[in-house]
């Protein structure tokens, strides 16, 4: 261990050993301790990085976007104009709200020979993975945008991403059912245009439901951005290479594809649904968490950085009772999910370990009921993102002092060793 004396108090860190003498400091113990963060362009040593996009308070559930309250801005504003702000930084005008909409409306057609790229792919394919490639095939079809530095390209793969991702995800949606694709419906706004891809041929009250395009604007615009999670830093990583703004969102939508990302509310999901059919009561199921048992945890609560409530969490919990309401809906997996909620934040052993719901806890049961099926769930959390990433793509695209990233590896393996005769 070594100490170390710093302007707040001294703290001991664990120095982990390599071979010959190599030795590292564990960066995340120190930063724990002393609430230091090693700057580091890069990602040379620690992964950290700097950025004006988002700002997180863990202990006190504070979420911020560009300085507005993450509930300000669920209540006052659209995806889209939260994606400008992230974006650009301010609250478009108006009038440069309603340009930037009209743009991305034009620019909602995939091009007919990337519409046939679907059409090669198995229908029993994740839509994730539908999403990632069809995502990657944009740079075959749009090569200017491997100029990354011309402020052009960058400004148009915003607006087709923008545009197209939806698009390309109902289509990942259609295929894994076997229905034909739809057409944009370009009179319609972001929201409902994409529940009508999506929901077209199915009952009048999926269609355009003013109550479900409501809530599925404000489940997307909590999920626009959230700092450096493995997404988007994976979104940085590969911008760091110069690589354009399709191969590196690609790569970060197969970042999110993970069980403990963007997977996670389908974990929930089939969590809830096991305690259904197991027949046995949420404090029964607690204890069994509570005892460690092989397999068993309580999916959806806990977050890496929230210590408390994910401000998230609370304003998703509102959008579930709104939008059975609104449907009719009477699903058993909302009233364990609640009971579930109830009990263990009754409990000390939730609360001394700081595991509060987090954002994945209710989105399932949502994304359920307004009729997608679990593999669609992570594919909503991507088109959420979407500006989250655009914003630190570009961010990071013109921030003088952005090096490849390379993390500093501590070699642990064999020393030198003579060649066997
Ligand atoms: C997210 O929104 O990306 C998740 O909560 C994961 C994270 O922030 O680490």
């Amino acid at each position: 261990k070594a100490t170390l004396a710093y302007p707040g108090g001294t703290a001991e860190f664990p120095i982990l050993p390599g071979v010959d003498g190599a030795a590292s400091i564990d960066v995340s113990t120190l930063t724990k301790q002393t609430g230091l963060t090693a700057l580091d362009y890069g990602f040379v040593n620690t992964a950290a990085t700097r950025s004006a996009v988002t700002y997180i308070d863990g202990d006190a559930g504070i979420l911020r976007y560009r300085g507005y309250s993450i509930e300000d801005v669920a209540a006052h504003s659209t995806y889209l104009e939260v994606a400008w702000l992230l974006i650009y930084g301010e609250l478009p005008t108006p009038a440069q709200l309603s340009a930037f909409e009209e743009r991305i409306r034009r620019h909602t057609l995939l091009h007919e020979d990337l519409r046939r790229f679907f059409d090669a792919l198995p229908h029993t394919a994740h839509p994730m993975s539908v999403l990632s490639s069809a995502v990657s095939a944009l740079s075959t079809f749009y090569e200017g945008s491997l100029s990354v530095r011309d402020p052009e390209q960058i400004e148009i793969s915003t607006i087709r991403l923008l545009a197209k991702l939806p698009v390309i995800a109902a289509y990942a949606h259609k295929k894994s059912l076997g229905q034909a694709f739809l057409y944009p419906d370009n009179s319609l706004n972001f929201v409902d245009n994409f529940l009508k891809l999506n929901f077209g041929t199915m009952a009048e009250e999926y269609q355009v439901n003013p109550v479900l395009s409501k809530a599925l604007d404000r489940l997307l615009i909590l999920h626009e951005d959230h700092e450096q999670n493995a997404s988007t830093s994976t979104v940085r990583l590969v911008g760091s290479t110069e690589a354009n703004m399709f191969a590196s969102i690609s790569a970060g939508i197969n970042a999110l594809y993970g069980p403990l990302h963007g997977g996670a509310n389908e974990a929930v999901l089939k969590m809830l649904a096991d305690i259904r059919d197991s027949g046995e009561s949420v404090e029964q199921f607690i204890e069994r968490v509570k005892n460690k048992e092989q397999g068993v945890k309580l999916m959806g609560f806990g977050h890496r950085v929230y210590k408390n409530f994910d401000p998230r969490a609370k304003l998703v919990k509102e959008s579930a009772d709104e939008v059975l309401d609104a449907l009719g809906v009477n699903d058993p997996l909302l009233d364990i999910a609640k009971q579930l909620e109830e009990v263990a934040l009754a409990d000390d052993y939730f609360v001394e370990r700081r595991l509060y719901p987090n954002v994945d806890f209710y989105t399932g049961v949502i994304y359920k009921a307004m009729g997608f099926p679990t593999r669609m769930f992570t594919v909503l959390f991507a088109i959420g993102r979407l500006p989250g990433w655009i914003a630190h793509w570009r961010e990071m695209n013109t921030d003088k002092s952005t090096k490849i990233g390379r993390p500093q590896q501590l070699y642990v393996g064999a020393p030198a060793r003579e060649w066997p005769n």
